[in-house]
């Protein structure tokens, strides 16, 4: 059993994967009453990356004010939540063990049960938040600052990998590639909107394709010709040391040329994914890098073209948050009768 659209019981999600506390009341697994999400930019953008340290030690500061927040931005108490569900894996160890530990002491303490989500799948389940269920069965695309992985989806609970990337991530191409341009941490929004104002066939960077039958992302070579490009290519040998000087193309021409490329890598491989489950009846799609326009714009022609679905979650779902998380840990109680995870369930940097 999946949640019906009658049933309004109250989950709380709570998300510290990452950078990002966060916390959200849903009810019936759909309808979103509140999503707090506390960002951590200001604190890692000297540094260019997320500092783990850092940011495990503001999750702790973070999380009880936040889930306060949320409870209040509800209308809601602590007596009126049924359940807890936080994202347990993957993600940095010492940020998940805040929210796991703060999740399940809250629901110990009011004997509440409670489910450990995949932040992944959480991903997946954004664009059914304020909406109905998607249609199944449904390629699930996460594109984030950590993951570029593609699935096959029978519900939102039974969940079957197809491929992921080999290297970077998209985002952490978008990331690394906005650096090397001069734009400041985390640089993926503001290189998509450099890019809406370049000339995307300016440069032909490379776009990864990988076997012909592989459904695995590559973006350290998209990354790599980026860096050359604006660089220059340094020589490896003594005797020519005239390396190829750099591209007197603009930025805003380098940011639309990635852009077009590591755009296309995605969409070829969803082309592949689709011929080999032509029953797919719909695309759902989460992670950070959802919100960027090209992306956006593409996997809606995609979907037109193979007249399937495309859920796109509302822009405040597709970055971390804790909707995702309660919205899909409604799926996984109901399921289970409401049976809580045991109090040994720990954080797992990795997904499952
Ligand atoms: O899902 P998310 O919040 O965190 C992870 O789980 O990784 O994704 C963050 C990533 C960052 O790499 C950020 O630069 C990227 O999403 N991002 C974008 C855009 N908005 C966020 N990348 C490209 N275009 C955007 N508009
Ligand atoms: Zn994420």
């Amino acid at each position: 059993m999946t949640a019906g659209a009658d049933s309004n019981e109250l989950i709380l999600g709570i998300e510290t994967s990452c950078d990002e506390t966060a916390a959200s009341v849903v009810a019936g697994g759909r309808r979103v009453l509140s999503n707090v999400i506390a960002s951590q930019d200001d604190l890692h953008a000297e540094y260019r990356g997320v500092v783990p340290e850092i940011a495990s030690r503001a999750h702790a500061e973070r999380i009880l004010p936040i889930v306060r927040r949320a409870l209040a931005d509800a209308g809601a108490s602590l007596s009126d939540i049924r359940a807890i569900g936080v994202g347990h894996r993957p993600g940095l160890i010492g940020c998940l063990l805040v929210g796991v530990a703060a999740a399940k002491s809250l629901a110990w303490s009011l004997g509440i049960p409670f489910t450990g989500v995949d932040h992944i799948h959480a991903h997946l389940y954004a664009g059914c938040l304020d909406a109905e269920l998607a249609k199944f069965p449904a390629l699930g695309l996460v594109v984030s600052g950590g993951h570029t992985s593609l699935f096959r989806m029978e519900s939102p609970t039974s969940i079957t990998r197809l491929g992921g990337t080999i290297d970077d991530a998209i985002g952490e191409a978008y990331d690394k590639v906005a650096t090397v341009l001069g734009i400041p941490f985390p640089g993926g929004p503001k290189l998509d909107k450099l890019a809406t104002t370049g000339n995307p066939r300016a440069l032909d960077f490379p776009i990864s394709r990988l076997g012909a039958d592989s459904l695995d992302f590559s973006f350290s070579g998209l990354k790599t010709a980026v860096l050359y490009a604006v660089r220059g290519v340094p020589s490896t040998h003594s005797k020519n040391p005239a390396a190829l000087a750099p591209t007197t193309a603009s930025s805003a021409d380098v940011a639309a040329s990635f852009q077009r490329a590591a755009v296309r890598a995605v969409t070829i491989k969803l082309e592949r994914a689709l011929n080999f489950h032509p029953d797919t009846r719909s695309l759902l799609v989460g992670g950070g890098v959802s919100a960027n326009s090209l992306l956006r714009t593409e996997l809606q022609a995609f979907a037109a073209k193979a007249r399937i679905e495309l859920r796109l979650p509302a822009l405040p779902y597709c970055l971390d948050n804790a909707a995702m998380i309660a919205g899909l840990a409604h799926h996984i109680l109901s399921q289970r009768n409401w049976t809580s995870d045991p109090l040994s369930l720990s954080a797992d940097p990795v997904s499952a």
